[in-house]
């Protein structure tokens, strides 16, 4: 009971949160598509996709060699991680993030969801070996945690330049993100509000935002059925990654 009155009294004093606040009040009103069987079936249907890597890479059509972030970025995100005061949330498949950059040669990039800023680093460091393009990061910090100075600390100030960080939540921030975009988006990675309808939100914004050929990454999908749901419905062409005991979902648009 505290920790929510706590939690309250964070959103009242964060007007900016607000709109996010109201909307998660809301959901308490609407059906609970995140229950535990659908988690259950959720993670079924994700365990029966999965394919490796290397097939997912082929299935998608995204040619050339994987060979993932280096290891020297990795130890240098390492040393800025361990300077931050807060436990975050982990880092999404920073390899297949790095890769998917650099083979398909994107050049806009949007993401939501930052916490250390492990897929921002993997992003900007494929966009400054491509020699352009933008990274468009929406992110709000966890409540009551006062993690805001941290987000996105292992991103190294090197590569700040072509990182644009939006501190809101999905929504508007996703709408903001993409209002500042020049030309299309050809990368999008989902990692924020991972709940049902928090996905519902984001995902036919962000999808119709993609250009054709365009890559729509997707973590944590066995959370709930949204993303079998996404991709069954409307028939698009899709692969499941496991990593780490989780799932990303890819989906190519044609
Ligand atoms: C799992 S972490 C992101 C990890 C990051 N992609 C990485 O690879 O290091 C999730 C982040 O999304 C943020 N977040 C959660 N719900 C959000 C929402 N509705 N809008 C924006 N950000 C949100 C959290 O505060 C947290 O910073």
């Amino acid at each position: 009971m505290l920790n929510k009155i706590l939690l309250i009294i964070w959103f009242i004093f964060r007007p900016k949160y607000h709109l996010h606040f109201f909307s998660l009040i809301k959901r308490k009103f609407l059906f609970n598509h995140d229950t535990p069987s659908n988690t259950k079936k959720a993670y079924e249907w994700a365990n029966a996709n999965a394919i490796s890597y290397y097939d997912a890479l082929k299935k998608l059509d995204i040619k050339g060699e994987a060979v993932g972030l280096d290891n020297n970025t990795i130890e240098e995100g390492q040393k800025l991680e361990a300077k931050s005061s807060t436990k975050m949330g982990g880092s999404g498949h920073i390899h297949l993030l790095y890769d998917c950059v650099k083979l398909l040669k994107v050049e806009n990039v949007i993401e939501t969801g930052v916490a250390y800023g492990w897929s921002s680093l993997a992003i900007l460091k494929a966009l400054s070996e491509n020699g352009s393009g933008k990274l468009y990061s929406v992110d709000m910090p966890y409540p009551r945690k006062n993690n805001e100075i941290d987000v996105g600390i292992v991103v190294p100030q090197n590569l700040k330049k072509n990182w644009i960080l939006i501190r809101k939540p999905d929504n508007p921030g996703i709408i903001n993100a993409l209002s500042k975009v020049d030309g299309g988006v050809d990368l999008c990675h989902y990692d924020s509000d991972k709940s049902w309808w928090g996905r519902d939100y984001a995902y036919p914004i962000l999808w119709k935002s993609l250009s054709s050929k365009g890559l729509f990454i997707s973590d944590d999908i066995q959370d709930n059925l949204y993303f079998s749901e996404f991709v069954n419905k409307r028939s698009l062409k899709f692969a499941v990654v496991e990593f780490e005991g989780k799932y990303i979902g890819l989906i190519r648009k044609i």
